[in-house]
Order: C-alpha cells, then sequence, then structure tokens
C-alpha cells in the first residue's frame, strides 16, 4: 500500500562509480544502469555534470545518458554543481529524439553543512553555493526540470568535527524555499548513528516534515542500515543507496560507500515495507559490478543471497 512504500534512489552509477580510480567504461555504466532497471529501480542516479577536473569519472556522463536504455516510469537524475552543469545538460536534451521520453527530468543539488567541506567538494562557501545553486534551480524549473537538493556531512566533517543539527535545519529550508522537491541528507563519511540523524531530521522537521527528507547513508561505521531503518520509521519516504556498497569519499580516508540496496531493501521487505525491488536480481546486479571494477562485493545480504 501506498504508506508501505518506500522509495529508493539507486546512487550506485554516481555516488557507487564517481571515485572509482580505473575508468569504467560508458558500456559498464549503461550495463549497471540496465541490471537495476531489471532488478526493479525506479530512480537511477545516472551521473553528474560536474568540473571532470574535479571528478574525471563523471565526464562520461553524456554518453552515458545517450546510450542508456530508458524504461518507461523509470527517472534518472544527475548531478548539477553550477550554470555550466546545467547549460550542459540542456544542450544534450535538446540534441535529443523529441519523439522519445526525455534522457532526464531531474536534476540534483549539493551543499554541504560545514564551510571546510562545501569548499573542498565545490569552491565555494556555504552562503555562495547556496546563492549559486538558487540560480541553477530557477532555471532548472523554468526548463520543467525537478530538483532535488542534498547536504552533506550532516552528521560529522572530515574538517570540522561535530555539525550543530540546527544548521543542517536552517539548510534544508533554504533548499526547499530556492524549490527542491526532497532534501537528502547525507552522512557522507558514515559517523552518524540513530540518534544524531534522528536530531538532524527532527531539526529539519521544523521547516518542512519528514516525508520530504532522503536519508543517504554511507557505511564506513556500520550504522548504516541501522540510521536507515531509524529514519524510515520517523516518516522518512526515500532511501539512497548503492548496490554492492559501491564507493567510497575522497575527502576520508577508509569512508566506504553508501549503504548497499541490497541490505537495505532486504530489511524493509521483511519489515513490511514494499521497494518494488527484485531482492536477488538486485544482489546479482551488486555482484555484477564489484567483478566489473574488481572490487570486493561490500554487500553482505548480497553475499548471503548468492551463496550456493
Ligand atoms: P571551480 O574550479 O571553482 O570552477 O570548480 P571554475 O568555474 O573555475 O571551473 C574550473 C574548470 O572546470 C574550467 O575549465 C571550467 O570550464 C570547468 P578550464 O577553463 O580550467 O579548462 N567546469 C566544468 N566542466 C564541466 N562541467 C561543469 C563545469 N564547471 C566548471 N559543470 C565546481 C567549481 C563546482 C565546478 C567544482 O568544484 C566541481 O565540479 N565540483 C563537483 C564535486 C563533486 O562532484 N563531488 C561529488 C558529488 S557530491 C557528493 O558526492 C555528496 C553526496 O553523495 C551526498 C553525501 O554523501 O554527502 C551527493
Ligand atoms: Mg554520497
Amino acid at each position: 500500500s501506498e504508506d508501505r512504500f518506500v522509495k529508493i534512489v539507486e546512487v550506485s552509477p554516481r555516488d557507487g562509480l564517481q571515485n572509482e580510480k580505473n575508468v569504467v567504461s560508458v558500456e559498464t555504466k549503461v550495463e549497471l544502469i540496465r541490471r537495476l532497471q531489471e532488478a526493479g529501480a525506479a530512480c537511477i542516479e545516472a551521473g553528474s555534470f560536474v568540473s571532470p577536473k574535479w571528478v574525471p569519472q563523471m565526464a562520461d556522463t553524456a554518453a552515458v545518458l545517450s546510450s542508456m536504455p530508458i524504461k518507461p516510469g523509470v527517472s534518472y537524475p544527475v548531478l548539477v554543481p553550477n550554470a555550466r552543469g546545467l547549460e550542459d545538460l540542456l544542450a544534450l536534451l535538446s540534441k535529443a529524439d523529441s519523439t522519445q521520453p526525455p534522457l532526464t527530468d531531474e536534476i540534483a543539488i549539493f551543499t554541504a553543512a560545514t564551510e571546510s567541506f562545501t569548499k573542498r567538494n565545490t569552491n565555494v562557501s556555504i552562503a555562495e553555493s547556496i546563492d549559486r545553486l538558487a540560480r541553477v534551480t530557477e532555471q532548472a524549473l523554468a526548463r520543467g526540470l525537478k530538483v532535488r537538493g542534498y547536504i552533506s556531512v550532516v552528521a560529522g566533517c572530515p574538517y570540522e568535527g561535530a555539525v550543530d543539527p540546527q544548521v543542517v535545519g536552517s539548510i534544508s529550508k533554504q533548499l526547499f524555499d530556492m524549490g527542491c522537491y526532497e532534501v537528502s541528507l547525507g552522512d557522507t563519511v558514515g559517523v552518524g548513528h540513530p540518534a544524531s540523524m534522528l536530531a538532524v531530521l527532527e531539526a529539519c522537521a521544523k521547516y518542512n516534515p519528514p516525508a520530504l527528507h532522503a536519508a543517504h547513508c554511507h557505511d564506513t561505521f556500520g550504522t548504516g542500515l541501522a540510521n536507515v531503518l531509524a529514519m524510515v520509521k520517523a516518516g522518512v519516504k526515500t532511501v539512497d543507496a548503492a548496490v554492492g556498497g559501491l564507493g567510497g569519499c575522497p575527502y576520508s580516508p577508509g569512508a566506504t560507500g553508501n549503504i548497499d540496496t541490497e541490505s537495505v531493501i532486504y530489511a524493509l521487505h521483511q519489515e513490511g515495507y514494499e521497494t518494488g525491488y527484485d531482492l536477488i536480481k538486485t544482489a546479482e546486479a551488486g555482484e555484477w559490478i564489484a567483478k566489473a571494477v574488481g572490487k570486493e562485493n561490500n554487500s553482505r545480504a548480497g553475499k548471503a543471497l548468492l551463496a550456493k
């Protein structure tokens, strides 16, 4: 039923692969997207229109969007950091075959809860980033795109340590005020735990309800799944996850990827929630991409499901 449905935003093609040192081919990225669709994913973050000097692995996002199979009903948001990124995306969309469904109808913008992280990730202060993103959002909305907002380091920062939940609440409000339909709360370095993530959610809920926020938990300290379940029980309806627990963070040694989709859907299904995902096909997709990039499959649920 509607109120037991949890939307999964499958971030493996973007967050999962963006820090991969070896170049991952367009074919491999497209095949990952195809397998995720096959597994039931309805929202797949396909890449980013960021500077290739900053994130070389995402330089081929336009090629990925142009060659991936588009499945009706599936959305393919992409990250956009500035006006240039939006221009490049709009140029691609206007070149595409107008008799076909659009390649994407959604962008994701991103900022962070500390000055140091915002500077390292996007080369501006928080205030400058909000200003830049407000302009990007206005233009994107005017072009009929939906906009999702991300806040990084909501539960702790690799440079500044503890983060005040009220700061996150205020940034969340500003992202909604500029026109985001949802704000995803990023525990970028995975230091959060249920109580700290709920404190963040509560600070955000002063302005906009939990149901309009998403859980974006990296699993560095093994608390990712506990955080996700606590946030869903507190009213969050969207969870970001990556098959195989793919990923890492360049600014945080030892940091691991997002919480794996396999354990999220396993736990949610067991707890009576619906996701639309097929567990085995998801596990197979996680195993496949781990092998394809030469990494260990970081999903314990995935490994258990596939064990012979
Ligand atoms: P900058 O260096 O201040 O920007 O970077 P600039 O305007 O001076 O441009 C530098 C060069 O990049 C120029 O090229 C531009 O043309 C080019 P040059 O003239 O030197 O040859 N450039 C671009 N090229 C392609 N697409 C663009 C673009 N913009 C400029 N859009 C900038 C500022 C924001 C561009 C840079 O800092 C950047 O790209 N940052 C993105 C970093 C990133 O992608 N981080 C990972 C995603 S966020 C994340 O993972 C967190 C999340 O998962 C949640 C969580 O876990 O917390 C979402
Ligand atoms: Mg992330």
